[in-house]
């Protein structure tokens, strides 16, 4: 009998994922709410000579992880983001990497209007208004806010997540900007198709002209800080910034300063810099007035959490018979 192949799996994920993996193979889960982080990944690995290796975001996969078992041959990332692989140094090595592309963008997006309904109408501050028992009377001023529909959208960065995003803005009657390394003609037309007239346009005119800036680039050197002081400044002064993207897409400190100076009015995060962002935090201040935080949860449906686990199984599978993986990181950064 060949010996099953051996998994190690830095989390529990849903059985949707660790099922399929159970019939297969043999699968050690790092049983613990916290990431096993990257000296114990070495050390499983290294014991158990796994074959493959399913990881989350919040595993930092790099070189010397690969090198750990000498049978390394599959990285499954739960994720659609794989910033924490090393994408390079697994395709020097022969192995293969595997996200789980398109399976969360409806999601983050109904999750994304989430953050920016929440920060324009203000709902945090009036569950907190309410329950330190200071509503008196209905107020014309009381906690006003922007109107979303009619405004302007910018959203950066049209891949499948941000086009999601813009498609239902139709539903408001938005103007939609777009900014992206190059026009994408054929997002336009699909977004044309659901009543979503789309405008191309450089990233400081859509910051310039914005209500709500969306932000739905991957984390890579070109991105990684691209929201800062001077785009801040670039903003109207009743701007609101939503990230459901990467952390690190934004500049914190950038962002602390902004909301003291008033050079935006509110932003929405789901993701952070640091991540997870302590509770004492400078940037905790403006909560719950100017800001809105989640602990990086746009894509927690049940069943999309479901699917990314079938998901990333089935890379994982497919790697592990030498098949070509479904869903190829190393394929899809091309
Ligand atoms: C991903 O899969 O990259 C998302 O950030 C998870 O929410």
């Amino acid at each position: 009998m060949t010996a099953r192949p051996v998994v190690y799996v830095t989390r529990e994920i849903p059985d949707a994922g660790l099922d399929p993996l159970a019939d297969e193979c043999e699968v050690h889960v790092h049983d613990w709410k916290l990431p096993p982080g990257h000296d114990r990944i070495l050390r499983r690995l290294a014991e158990l000579e796994a074959d493959g290796l399913l990881c989350l975001l919040t595993d930092d996969v790099d070189g010397e992880v690969m090198d750990a078992s000498p049978n390394l041959r599959v990285v499954s990332t739960f994720s659609v983001g794989y910033d924490h692989v090393d994408v390079d140094e697994a395709e020097r090595r022969g192995i293969a990497v595997g996200h789980t592309p398109g399976v969360l963008s409806e999601t983050t997006a109904d999750f994304t209007w989430a953050l920016l309904m929440t920060a324009a109408r203000r709902t945090v501050e009036g569950n907190e208004y309410v329950l330190a028992d200071e509503w008196e009377t209905w107020g014309p001023k009381l906690l006003t806010g922007p109107d979303v529909h009619h405004a302007t959208l910018g959203v950066v960065g049209l891949g499948n997540i941000g086009a999601t995003v813009a498609r239902r803005a139709a539903g408001f009657e938005m103007e939609v900007l777009y900014a992206n390394t190059e026009r994408d003609g054929a997002a336009e037309q699909r977004l044309r198709e659901f009543g979503v007239e789309a405008t191309y346009v450089e990233l400081d005119e859509l910051l310039a002209r914005s209500d709500f800036v969306t932000l739905h680039v991957p984390l890579n050197e070109a991105t990684e800080g691209l929201i800062g002081d001077e785009e801040f400044e670039a903003m109207p002064d009743d701007a609101v910034l939503v990230n459901t993207s990467r952390g690190p897409v934004v500049d914190t400190d950038a962002l602390d300063r902004a909301l003291a100076d008033g050079s935006i009015k509110r932003a929405a995060l789901d993701v952070t810099d640091p991540e997870p962002l302590p509770g004492d935090h400078p940037v905790t201040r403006h909560v719950p007035e100017k800001l809105v935080l989640a602990p990086h949860i746009a894509s927690a449906s049940i069943g999309t959490r479901d699917r990314m686990a079938r998901m990333a199984a089935e890379n994982m599978l497919a790697g592990l018979r030498g098949e070509s993986l479904p869903n190829s990181a190393v394929e899809d950064r091309r």
